[in-house]
């Protein structure tokens, strides 16, 4: 969606707030020995609280509030009975609906002692997101996200998933354009007001995209580790504003 009004302005923010907030709740929760599924349950509760719905679980009948995602897995994971431990790599993603304005956001938590990869992986993606935001401008084109992702993921020796994207968001939850993180070379712009998924989607070795055989979840076909960092922004004429922070 594009912001065309104050109260487009004031739903993004509310329903951006509400995503950050249950993703520090899980954040917080994660401990080695919780299942994935008491995990996406502290999510619901949180969502509720804030009277806000899953937007996956709404539009795409996602078997879970959230998607959590563990090593290997890159995106959409379905909650379940998988025990968290220590030394794993936990992607948390949030899309909630508020007040019909839909906003998504992800995090990668490292759980106790990880590997020096992984590390170095999540700080690589966290590092290719705010590099995002520095070229995301209204007029710039849409390519220059991701190929400021893809620079920052090379510089440190990483890949990016290529089959994988963010994507427009507001009203639906994928929305055009698609923002890839490599630069495909399309002249799509950016404008003013644009509301987008920026998602910087990392892997450790160079990896294609399997789903597993439960429907949903996307791994890395070689079993590379991979992390995710996504924020839901705002378009300006200056930096985005970051509704998901
Ligand atoms: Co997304």
């Amino acid at each position: 969606m594009s912001i065309e009004s104050p109260n487009d302005l004031a739903g993004m923010k509310k329903v951006g707030r509400v995503v950050a907030d249950v993703l520090d709740t899980m954040r917080r929760a994660i401990r080695p020995g919780l299942t994935t599924r008491e995990l996406d349950e502290i999510a619901a509760r949180r969502l509720a609280f804030h009277g806000a719905r899953s937007a996956p679980r709404e539009a795409y009948q996602f078997p879970g509030y959230t998607c959590i995602s563990v090593n290997e897995e890159i995106v959409h994971g379905i909650p379940g009975d998988r025990r968290i431990e220590a030394g794993d790599v936990v992607k948390i993603d949030v899309t909630a609906e508020l007040d019909g304005y839909i906003a998504d956001a992800a995090r990668t938590v490292l759980v106790g002692d990880v590997t020096p990869i992984a590390r170095r992986l999540r700080m690589s993606a966290i590092k290719a997101l705010e590099s995002a935001l520095s070229v995301a401008r209204a007029g710039e084109r849409v390519g220059a996200i991701g190929r400021a992702v893809h620079a920052q993921a090379t510089r440190d020796g990483f890949a990016v998933a290529r089959e994988l994207a963010g994507h427009g968001v507001g009203r639906r939850i994928h929305e055009p354009p698609n923002v890839l993180n490599f630069d495909s070379g399309s002249r799509e712009k950016l404008t003013d007001g644009l509301v987008i998924a920026i998602e910087p989607m990392l892997t450790a070795i160079p990896a294609r995209c399997v789903e597993e055989s439960d429907g949903w979840t996307i791994r890395t076909h070689n079993w590379s580790l991979a992390v995710h960092e996504e924020h839901t922004v705002v378009i300006t004429a200056g930096r985005p504003l970051v509704l998901t922070a």
